[in-house]
């Protein structure tokens, strides 16, 4: 069986867009959180993560004018959203790039993506970094926003107890079920994957670790704008 990237989730690309709206409950409503927490006059956009370009997607809907600067380095997923993107009508407004968003943090001499951006936003991605990657990249986006610039985030995070661990995953399962399958249905087209660059499967940090990350990195207002069980949209800016 081919080694998935982490992150691609499914052994088939095309299974992609209808397998994680089973696997994680209210997938569109938080995402839609994300593009209703950027200001209304966004318009130089990081992503980060794209995978098959739905959040850019919402993004280009919402905002006329926005401008995406989408990475991802899986040439697979970044192949689903350039198609996706280019049928909607936006490939002008929107340039995939193949690159591993830990080589930015790290050595963004190397991979030069670019800075001032009115905001960066990510969902599901970020997690495949241990702690310590995820704030050297809070740091570098910090240091990649204009002034007033946001930073949204939409990622699983660690429950906060053993008991709550049980009731986040009843809570996913019972999802499962009402999109009219289960976790083990679902999970049967999952692929299996390998470190690849500095992600690794799932680094999931609470998200009180984030909030603090988040502070530490230079990030001054910080917000959880949504939450649900294991899941949240986290970020902030750095006024
Ligand atoms: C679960 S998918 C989520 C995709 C999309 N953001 C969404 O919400 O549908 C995670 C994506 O992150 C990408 N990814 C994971 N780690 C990465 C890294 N270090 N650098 C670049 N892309 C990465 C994977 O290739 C995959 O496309």
């Amino acid at each position: 069986m081919q080694q998935l990237f982490p992150g691609e989730v499914f052994a088939n690309t095309a299974d992609f867009d209808i397998g994680i709206r089973q696997l994680i409950p209210r997938y569109d409503e938080m995402l839609q959180v994300i593009t209703h927490c950027l200001p209304a006059k966004t318009h130089r956009l990081l992503e980060l993560g794209c995978g098959t370009g739905e959040l850019s997607l919402k993004i280009l809907k919402r905002f006329p004018n926005a401008e995406i600067i989408a990475l991802d380095y899986s040439p697979r997923m970044l192949q689903f959203a350039e198609n996706k993107i280019t049928a909607a009508g936006y490939q002008q407004r929107w340039t995939g790039i193949q690159g591993d968003f830990g080589e930015w943090a790290n050595n963004p001499e190397k991979l030069n993506i670019g800075s001032e951006f009115d905001a960066c936003v990510s969902s599901l991605a970020i997690h495949h970094l241990h702690d310590e990657m995820k704030l050297k990249l809070f740091e570098r986006i910090a240091v990649s926003l204009k002034q007033g610039g946001y930073f949204w985030n939409a990622d699983p995070v660690l429950p906060e107890s053993p008991t709550l661990a049980e009731v986040y995953k009843l809570a996913r399962e019972e999802w499962a079920s009402q999109q009219g399958t289960n976790l083990t249905e679902v999970r049967a087209k999952l692929g299996t994957s390998s470190t690849q660059g500095y992600s690794s499967q799932d680094q999931l940090a609470t998200l009180n670790t984030h909030w603090q990350m988040l502070t530490t990195s230079g990030f001054k207002t910080v917000a959880v704008p949504w939450k649900y069980y294991g899941l949240a949209v986290f970020g902030g800016s750095r006024e």
